[in-house]
């Protein structure tokens, strides 16, 4: 029963009289307002095409999005002054809390000295240094700005490496909006192709259709699909890229032997293996899911919890091919390894690290008792909920299906349910995204009590779903 659930910042009054704290809760549910994020949606709307910068802050927000004025460890504001313990963590970065002091700190201090020389900057070797005490299977690093830069980059590494100009990556995962990633990354059924060789389908308008000729999609968890695509177009293709655990279509772990599997039949054509780790890296273990499974892809990707929040992405991979780089392969940008971001990532990175890797066990703790609580949720309720989760990584969907293993599982699902849920926990001042494919990612700086009030909530938020619907 409600005991001391926290909206915010604010506790409530820790009471064995649960009738007043179920009366408090519906006395704030029922003053919770965001009017002044709607006013603001209906502003921005006229001057910035969807109202904002991307996509994914707007889609899916009926009937507008909350803006989010600030934030400290866990706790998010927004502009009409609600408060929310944030289970969105600006959809993975925030490893280590909003508005950390350490990482702060440094990038102050560093700020003394300007931004951005278009020079070499020692911090871009202390923090290549740190990322290999992390990442022991990947030789050489090099940094760029978002998840979207790297995998564009690896893809292109990997073309120049093999000679081969087609890609294959699979139905479902997501690498970013560049062209030769925005391919298959929804797929309606009735359009999608045979299950084991989808159609290769645009995520886009704009994106040249020669490009659906160069991207081959497959089945992911499913080695027999790959197995035939590869006899079929296994000599065109140079690079397979993939989310070692897949984490945007709801969080879905890889079957036992399923990546070494694709690790031999990428050897067995000569085709360099991609781990797409942006949103894994950091998170699932200090070295990311190519530790935790043990397959060393090529090459692979790091963004989103390698900077907590500063814009900085990395490809690391194997010296021969990240050796071509400036040996035939162009690379670079403005921005790219730019001070500020360095700064922070080191010393995210050195917060991550400390104590060896102790982040990681409370981590692991932390996303297990959310799953674990969740399911128990689900156990009092009788509610069909498939709950998944490895270490950082979370994502719970209303279905009957009792397992999802791949994209077109985890299309059927109540997304429906999820939303008007989503609009409940934030009401109780939980912050997460309303589509259920989205994963919740748990931080370093989220508390056992912040998880349990999220149990709270969201078994409080369910039974009033159920008594309405
Ligand atoms: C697995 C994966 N790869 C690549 C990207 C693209 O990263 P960015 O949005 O920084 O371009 C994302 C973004 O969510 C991602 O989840």
């Amino acid at each position: 029963m409600l005991t001391s659930i926290k909206i915010g910042c604010e506790i409530m009054e820790e009471s064995n009289n649960d009738s007043n704290n179920i009366v408090n809760m519906s006395e704030k549910i029922k003053n919770y307002s965001t009017k002044r994020s709607m006013n603001l949606f209906k502003k921005a709307k006229k001057l910035i095409p969807t109202g904002a910068s991307s996509l994914m802050r707007t889609s899916s927000w009926d009937p507008y999005p909350i803006y989010i004025k600030g934030g400290k460890g866990t706790r998010i504001w927004d502009v009409d002054g609600n408060q929310y313990i944030d289970f969105l963590m600006a959809f993975g970065p925030i490893i280590n809390g909003h508005a950390n002091d350490k990482i702060n700190g440094a990038v102050k201090r560093y700020l003394k000295n300007g931004s951005l020389f278009g020079a070499p900057n020692e911090y871009e070797i202390k923090l290549a240094k740190e990322f290999k005490k992390f990442v022991k299977t990947q030789d050489m690093v090099i940094f760029a700005l978002s998840g979207s830069d790297a995998t564009f980059n690896a893809l292109r590494i990997a073309r120049a490496a093999t000679g081969k100009d087609m890609v294959l990556k699979f139905e479902g995962h997501y690498h970013g909006l560049h062209d030769y990633a925005a391919v298959s990354v929804e797929a309606p059924p009735p359009v999608a192709g045979l299950r084991w060789f989808p159609k290769s389908l645009p995520y886009s308008a704009g994106i040249p259709s020669e490009v659906m000729d160069t991207v081959v999609v497959a089945s992911w968890n499913d080695l027999e699909s790959l197995s035939r695509i590869l006899k079929i177009r296994g000599n065109e293709i140079g690079a397979i890229i993939m989310e070692p655990i897949m984490a945007n279509s709801t969080v879905i772990t890889p079957e036992d032997d399923y990546l070494k599997g694709v690790r031999e039949l990428a050897d067995e054509y000569n085709i360099l293996l991609i781990f797409d780790e942006v949103i894994t890296g950091f998170r699932v273990s200090e070295g990311g899911a190519q530790k935790l499974y043990g397959v060393t892809p090529d090459l692979s990707t790091w963004a989103k919890a390698l900077g907590n929040g500063y814009p900085i992405s990395a490809i690391a991979g194997k010296k021969e091919y990240m050796e071509l780089i400036g040996n035939g392969v162009g690379y670079g940008g403005t921005y790219f390894g730019n001070p500020i971001s360095l700064v922070a990532a080191y010393e995210n990175l050195r917060l991550l690290g400390a104590n060896d890797f102790q982040a990681y066990s409370h981590l692991a703790r932390i996303t297990r008792r959310l799953g674990r609580g969740i399911e128990e949720v689900a156990e009092t309720l009788n509610e069909n909920i498939y709950v998944n989760y490895e270490t950082g990584v979370l994502s719970f969907v209303f279905t009957d299906l009792r397992k999802i293993s791949n994209y077109r599982d985890s299309i059927n699902i109540d997304w429906n349910k999820y939303k008007v849920i989503q609009g409940k926990m934030l009401q109780r001042g939980f912050y997460y995204h309303p589509d259920s494919a989205e994963r919740i990612p748990p931080s370093v700086a989220h508390t056992e009590e912040d998880v349990d009030n999220f149990i709270i909530a969201l078994e409080d938020s369910i039974k009033e779903y159920n008594r309405e619907n």
